[in-house]
């Protein structure tokens, strides 16, 4: 559900309420801190002036130290818009495997530094999917630099592509320790991060990106073992679309030990 966009000949539901607010509990705890530093150092901007005792590099510190909290606004409001803001989706017929490997070429090379390896698997039976190339690829870069982030140090990256009945399916498997069971039911929560400085955001907007196109993500992980992102993209009628079979008819977000 898109708790920015109620139906609006429906009332809203208890659910799209509970998410609505915690969205902006979320964006509110996020856009806090910068704001009180903001406030703090105008409040020493304004003394110093006052007193007539600041001097001209002391100032200039305190801009800077606004300017780099501004940015950091600017950069949640872009992260809440691209989870949250209406978004006109331009799907073209597009050949998922090159994407998949757009992202691979972008992330190889940080991947060998943080000594991941990184393979792939991509089937040639994969059918042009009517896909919006920069969101998909958004999608699958935000699974990816997770499981990087997850296994800096060691481990192995697979990102595989297959066709199972009519739909499509995308696997990225790391080798990292796992999301813990008490972990598992916030990973999808816009600003729920359990990184010192994640944003929170990877996850729902992906999620958001595969539902906009009609497909499904799951995740299946095990402690100490690894865990896998799979999608599903449903093949356009005429492409040799049939019911996507083994593919899950719920919506996003179903959960399962690998
Ligand atoms: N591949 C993964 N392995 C282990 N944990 C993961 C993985 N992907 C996501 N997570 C967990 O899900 C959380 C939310 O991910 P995300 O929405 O991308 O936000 P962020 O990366 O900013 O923390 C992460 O903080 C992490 O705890
Ligand atoms: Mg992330």
């Amino acid at each position: 559900m898109d708790p920015m966009s109620p139906d609006p000949g429906r009332p809203p539901t208890q659910e799209s309420l509970a998410l609505l607010g915690s969205l902006a509990g979320g964006l509110a705890h996020e856009i806090k801190n910068p704001l009180s530093t903001m406030t703090i150092t105008l409040g020493l901007l304004r003394e110093d002036l006052e007193s007539g005792r600041g001097d001209g590099e002391k100032a200039l510190r305190r801009v800077k130290v606004l300017e780099r909290e501004v940015a950091r606004l600017e950069d949640i409001l872009a992260g809440f818009l691209q989870y949250a803001g209406r978004h006109r989706l331009e799907p073209r017929p597009t050949d998922l495997n090159a994407v998949v490997a757009e992202v691979l070429d972008f992330v190889t090379p940080l991947a060998q530094q943080k000594r991941v390896e990184v393979r792939h698997h991509l089937s040639p039976d994969v059918p042009h999917l009517l896909l919006d190339r920069d969101r998909v690829k958004q999608a699958l870069l935000n699974l990816v630099l997770n499981a990087q982030e997850a296994m800096a140090g060691r481990g192995e990256l697979l990102v595989q592509t297959s066709v199972r009945g009519g739909a499509v399916r995308v696997d990225v498997t790391d080798t990292g320790p796992g999301i813990p069971p008490e972990a598992l039911p916030r990973i999808w929560e816009a600003y729920w991060s359990s990184k010192r400085t994640g944003t929170g955001l990877g996850l729902p907007i992906a999620r958001r990106i595969v539902e906009e196109h009609g497909g499904v993500i799951q995740v299946f992980t095990e402690v100490g073992k690894g865990t896998r992102f799979t999608l599903w993209f449903p093949v356009p009628v005429g492409e040799g679309a049939g019911a996507p079979e083994g593919a899950p008819a719920a919506a996003a977000g179903a959960e399962a030990r690998a």
